[in-house]
């Protein structure tokens, strides 16, 4: 298949570090989006969802409760609130040592995409960004224009002339997409899917939509979905992909980006 616009270093696959380096270093940390920059990342991965203030911060769950020490719901919460929670200490003690350049507070606060958005800048090397819109239906739009606000500041809602895009809007939400889409049409989109829907079997996607974002255990059972993907003129996207016999499976596919709590082994078992 023709990779239409493959990252600008060459490599075939992308590695895309889900939630940073988030085997290592807790999910959605700066540190974590740290190590993942040291590991080598092509990409990273961030869920967003809206405070009760309206800010976007990286949190996964719709509760703080897995990854703090606080409990309660994201939305129902202002950005001080989660400001004054530990987001660190759930993952415990690791043996492989600090980043270098991160601090207790890097490892433990929450982030905010702003800052997010701060460190990508502010990296010498390129590194993308697939940033997944959750609970987007919640706030009827919010969420999607929020998060363009932050992007246009950024100068990252559309890629420059010629250019392949640094950001890319991820949602298991066809809705949210749209609505990126409809505002930010050059802004790639990626379709998330848990399971195959009939709709989706030959391969086609909700309209506006270029990448496909399917779960390994889609590939897993129906290995052969990846080639009906890139005849429907999709890149595929695959989530998430930490055993190296899975890894191997997606190079056999020729799939174009692996989302990975495990860059650096991802990069390793690569050649890179
Ligand atoms: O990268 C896509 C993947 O993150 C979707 O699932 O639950 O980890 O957000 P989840
Ligand atoms: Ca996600």
């Amino acid at each position: 298949h023709a990779v239409r616009d493959a990252f600008p270093d060459g490599n075939p696959i992308q590695v895309v570090a889900h939630r940073g380096a988030s085997e290592d270093v807790p999910e959605h940390t700066l540190a974590a989006y740290r190590r993942a920059i040291e590991d080598g990342a092509d990409a990273l991965e961030c869920d967003i969802r809206l405070t009760a203030d309206g800010e976007l911060v990286c949190v996964h769950d719709w509760r703080v409760n897995r990854t703090s020490n606080g409990r309660g719901a994201v939305s129902s919460m202002e950005l001080a609130d989660l400001a004054t929670l530990d987001f660190g200490s759930w993952k415990g003690q690791h043996t492989d040592g600090e980043a270098p350049d991160t601090t207790d507070d890097e490892r433990s606060s929450v982030l905010t995409l702003e800052r997010l958005l701060e460190l990508v800048a502010d990296t010498e090397r390129r590194v993308e960004l697939a940033i997944e819109t959750k609970h987007p239906t919640r706030w009827a739009g919010q969420v999607e224009e929020r998060l363009l606000e932050l992007l246009r500041r950024f100068g990252l809602d559309a890629p420059p002339p010629g250019e392949r895009s640094a950001v890319r809007v991820m949602s298991f939400s066809s809705r949210s997409l749209r609505r990126v889409h409809t505002a930010a049409p050059e802004l790639p989109t990626v379709y998330l899917m848990q399971y195959v829907s009939p709709r989706h079997r030959d391969g086609r996607l909700p309209a506006g939509v270029r990448i496909a974002g399917p779960s390994m255990r889609i590939l897993r059972a129906n290995p052969g979905y990846v080639a009906r993907l890139h005849r429907a003129g999709h890149r595929v996207h695959v989530w998430t992909v930490n055993e190296p016999a899975d890894v191997d499976l997606c190079v056999r596919l020729g799939v174009d980006a692996i989302i990975t709590n495990r860059p650096k082994q991802v990069l390793s078992q690569l050649g890179r």
